[in-house]
């Protein structure tokens, strides 16, 4: 599945699967500015917390090849508001700004803009890679968790079509169907946008593994009636608490979870955790249009003039997470002090 390329450097324009075609069409769009970049970003043609950091980071180096000036200073004052428009396009996932930031801080550090607009293609492609690395290492820490043959829960869509790599929590399970650990994936539709219908559905039948789409209200029938050994999601944005920003339902499921005494793990690379931010109750949550939720493929199903709530995202407490598995190994209570020590391990970027 690591053959599907979600997004691609290919000289000096960034190729992009639009994922909001899928699975129905296979379309890959060709970008040749930052500002293409933000609004396939806004519009969740890419989407998933890794893969929009890696985005943004391509978006930039669009971005500085058409700066057109020989003196430095003059070049990193065009790139910051190129690097501000990038961030605003959605504010949940940390991955984002933290891109944005080592860009920032390579082109910085180059001498001239020919050699700025050079660093920053290699610091892209940097990003990129350092991520795929990540998945496969944090899908090895993860399968260890999953016991021989068994059937797990999953929600929203944590692929290669959200990471550019093997996944976070896909790549756990992936890893885990590579070794006989599991039997079969159950995973959620994920209303409104179908990421789970759509996008994992996709990924899972390409490689051939045992699934079963569930509607999201469904999940607490399935864990009553069904032996599910674990749920495991991946995250937007983890805060120093170890309290978990992911798609909207995570929360609903993690309750679910501790309701029947089943481990709720959390598969994430440390990109995502966000030190800065103390607790879930200051991660910023992305509202999303109404219409994503009155309507269904483009079709009103609601009266006109009602209201609707459209949070992208909701926070999990801690409290309800039985281990963070990342490409560094596996955090547990008190995540306080196990998430630093990710951090205390030589030669990990963090901002
Ligand atoms: O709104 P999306 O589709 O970008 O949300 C994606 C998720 O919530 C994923 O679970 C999360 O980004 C982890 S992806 C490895």
């Amino acid at each position: 599945m690591e053959g599907v390329k979600a997004i691609e450097w290919v000289n000096g324009r960034v190729r992009l699967l639009d994922q909001t075609r899928l699975p129905h069409q296979e379309m890959y769009l060709e970008l040749e500015d930052y500002h293409q970049m933000a609004a396939a970003i806004r519009e969740m043609r890419v989407r998933g917390a890794p893969l929009i950091g890696i985005a943004a980071a391509y978006g930039m180096a669009l971005g500085a090849r058409h700066i057109e000036t020989s003196s430095m200073h003059d070049f990193l004052a065009q790139l910051r508001p190129i690097a501000e428009a990038l961030a605003a396009t959605r504010p949940t996932a940390v991955n984002l700004s933290w891109a944005l930031k080592r860009m920032t801080l390579a082109a910085e550090a180059a001498l001239d803009p020919q050699a700025a607009r050079e660093a920053l293609v290699t610091e892209a492609l940097r990003i990129h890679q350092e991520n795929a690395d990540a998945d496969r290492r944090l899908g090895q820490h993860g399968a260890q968790l999953i016991p021989a043959g068994s059937a797990v829960l999953t929600h929203c869509n944590t692929g290669s079509l959200a990471t550019g790599g093997y996944g976070t929590a896909l790549g756990v399970i992936r890893t885990a169907w590579e070794q006989g650990r599991v039997s079969r994936v159950y995973f959620s539709e994920t209303r409104p946008l179908l990421q789970g219908a759509r996008l994992t559905a996709w990924e899972l039948a390409r490689d051939g593994i045992p699934a079963t789409l569930i509607p999201d209200s469904a999940a607490g029938f399935l864990m009553r009636r069904v032996a599910i050994a674990c749920v495991i999601v991946g995250a937007d944005r983890i805060a120093a608490n170890g309290d978990v920003a992911n798609k909207i339902g995570t929360y609903t499921l993690a309750v679910l979870a501790k309701e029947h005494a089943i481990p709720f793990y959390v598969a994430a690379p440390t990109s995502t955790i966000d030190l800065a931010t103390a607790s879930g109750d200051q991660i910023p949550i992305e509202e999303r249009p109404a219409e994503e939720v009155t309507t269904f493929a483009g079709v009103a199903v609601t009266p006109a003039g009602i209201e609707a709530l459209n949070p992208a995202f909701d926070v999990t407490p801690h409290s309800y997470i039985a281990a963070i598995i990342s490409e560094r190994g596996t955090a547990r209570e008190p995540y306080a002090r196990s998430l630093q020590q990710l951090f205390q391990q030589e030669g990990v970027r963090h901002g």
